[in-house]
């Protein structure tokens, strides 16, 4: 059977899908590989098992992809596919779960606490301060999260959350500089600073906007960027992570680094960061994609 590339679905995130998925499709056609695309939103899993496919390519985001249950689908079918297995997607699409288990082995990541409707809000601002960040606990692309600034503004936050996911956090926000780590197999591909002239990175910076820059190389000098590598290896290797993702990571104004989260369907649109840093390192997208797909066999 064909390699399927999985994407769309039907998370939030589906557009972005949508898009990473038509790009890697094509790249595995230009490559020669005999490939097809497939949306789970249109004929869901019998659909998909009805392809025969050889491997599967997940450009799935978000939930009902990237987060576990296709891959244990696929398990059970016997169809090799890319990237984390179950427990390791599980756990990304998880913020605050990955925080407890990077915090069990005294990995840096910033402090968080549940949010519910009757959650006492000064409470949560005396411990966290401001501004906070208030995110639904499984969701991507920056959906849903907003930076808050007083306690005036927690519960809209709190609400706008709510409308993605019935679990929400509160997160210390850390000031400075932003950074992403992607990891292909073994390898640790060049580090990117990510600076947004509005200084949030949200969806229409990180999809829509002309001006957010991505820096590359990305300035720390090489020990830091070192240090930040092996990082973003170990914070992977903690979750059970395998084949590829990428490693959001904070630097605060002392130089010290802070995990917020781990994608493991990183998104592959022309605005993305994963390729650029593949680019950097001399792997052009074709070539990116087809090691991605490798890594389905191992
Ligand atoms: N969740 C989006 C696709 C990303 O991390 O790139
Ligand atoms: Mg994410």
């Amino acid at each position: 059977g064909p390699v399927v590339v999985v994407y769309g679905g039907s998370s939030a995130e589906r557009e972005v899908s949508l898009k990473s998925g038509a790009a890697v499709l094509a790249a595995l056609k230009r490559q020669g590989v005999a490939a097809v695309g497939y949306d789970p939103q249109e004929g869901g899993l019998v659909g998909l098992e009805a392809l025969a496919p050889s491997a599967v390519f997940i450009a799935l985001h978000g939930r009902g992809g990237e987060d576990g249950t296709l891959q244990g689908a696929l398990e059970l079918l016997g169809i090799p596919y890319t990237g984390s297995g179950v427990l390791a997607s599980a756990l990304g699409m998880d913020k605050q779960r990955t925080k407890q288990v990077w915090q069990a082995l005294g990995l840096p990541t910033p402090e968080s606490i549940m949010l519910a409707p009757d959650t006492e809000w000064a409470a949560v601002a005396s411990q966290l301060g401001f501004p906070l960040v208030v995110k639904p606990v499984h969701e991507g692309s920056t959906l849903g999260i907003s930076i808050v600034r007083s306690e005036a503004e927690l519960e809209a936050a709190y609400r706008d959350a709510a409308t993605f996911d019935t679990q929400i956090m509160a997160e210390r926000f850390v000031a400075g500089e932003e950074y992403t780590v992607t990891l292909l197999g073994e390898t640790v591909l060049p580090v990117i600073r990510v600076e947004v002239p509005g200084g949030f990175y949200d969806y229409a910076a990180k999809y829509l906007s002309n001006t957010t820059q991505y820096h590359l190389p990305c300035g720390l000098d090489e020990v830091d960027e070192r240090a930040l590598s092996a990082l973003c290896q170990q914070a992977f290797a903690a979750m059970g992570g395998r084949g590829w993702g990428r490693v959001d990571v904070m630097r605060d104004a002392e130089g010290s680094f802070w995990l917020l989260e781990v994608n493991t369907v990183p998104g592959m649109t022309d605005h993305s960061l994963v390729p650029q840093a593949a680019a950097h390192a001399g792997i052009d997208f074709d070539e990116l994609v087809v090691r991605i797909l490798a890594t389905a066999e191992s």
